[in-house]
């Protein structure tokens, strides 16, 4: 079966890489397959879950790059090198210019932890996120999986759930439960629908 190629972009931890990995052996994920895990830094454990299930890894460190150009044209030189179909951010933390995204109209998606509009753009990622929803007071957060373009986190929706946040919630707490009730789900389900959207346009 035809199945559209990912490379996924991660920066630190991998749990929502792991979601995906976990997603293709469940068959939740059945449209997609893994090609590469292309990092951002070369100590990000997501790096050891890709190798743990056999999957190739690039390291393309942001940090030693002369350059974003030169940071972009390594990563692009890899997804050219995969033949990959569509670019999967999970959990990456740098910021992506628009001679970058302009190359991969809808074909770039990122899970983003709260319910966009709400707590995106520069500056807000990762526990941030979550201490400004709680230092707000809002009362419902959750995750949200869009495509790319020029406007950090801008781009088309494509799936969001909602999660309730409790009194007692911590940035750390929310966070995890984000994580387990909203990223893990939609970004495999948004993997799987982007994926069988390009299979079908391949036919
Ligand atoms: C996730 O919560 C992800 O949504 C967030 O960082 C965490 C990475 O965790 N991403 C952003 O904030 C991007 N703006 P992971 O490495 O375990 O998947």
């Amino acid at each position: 079966m035809l199945k559209a190629k990912v490379c996924v972009l991660v920066s630190g931890g991998g749990t929502n890489l792991q979601a995906i990995i976990d997603a293709v052996k469940s068959g939740i994920i059945n449209s997609a397959e893994v090609s590469v895990v292309v990092a951002s830094n070369p100590s990000a454990y997501a790096l050891e879950r890709a190798k743990n299930n056999g999957i190739p890894t690039e390291v393309v460190h942001k940090k030693a790059m002369p350059s974003q150009e030169a940071f972009e044209q390594a990563i692009i030189d890899i997804i050219e090198k995969y033949e990959i179909d569509f670019i999967v951010l999970a959990g990456f933390m740098c910021i992506l210019s628009e001679n970058f995204t302009k190359r991969y109209p809808e074909r770039i998606i990122n899970v983003h932890p709260s319910l966009i509009p709400s707590f995106c753009g520069k500056g807000f990622y990762g526990l941030k996120v979550h201490e400004a929803a709680l230092s707000y007071g809002v009362k419902v957060t959750g995750a949200t999986v869009h495509f790319v373009n020029e406007i950090p986190d801008g781009g088309r929706i494509i799936m969001q759930k909602a999660v309730d946040i409790e009194d007692t919630d911590t940035p750390e707490t929310l966070q995890k439960r984000v994580m387990e009730n909203a990223e893990w789900i939609i970004l495999p389900q948004s993997v799987e629908k982007v994926a069988q959207s390009i299979i079908e346009l391949k036919k």
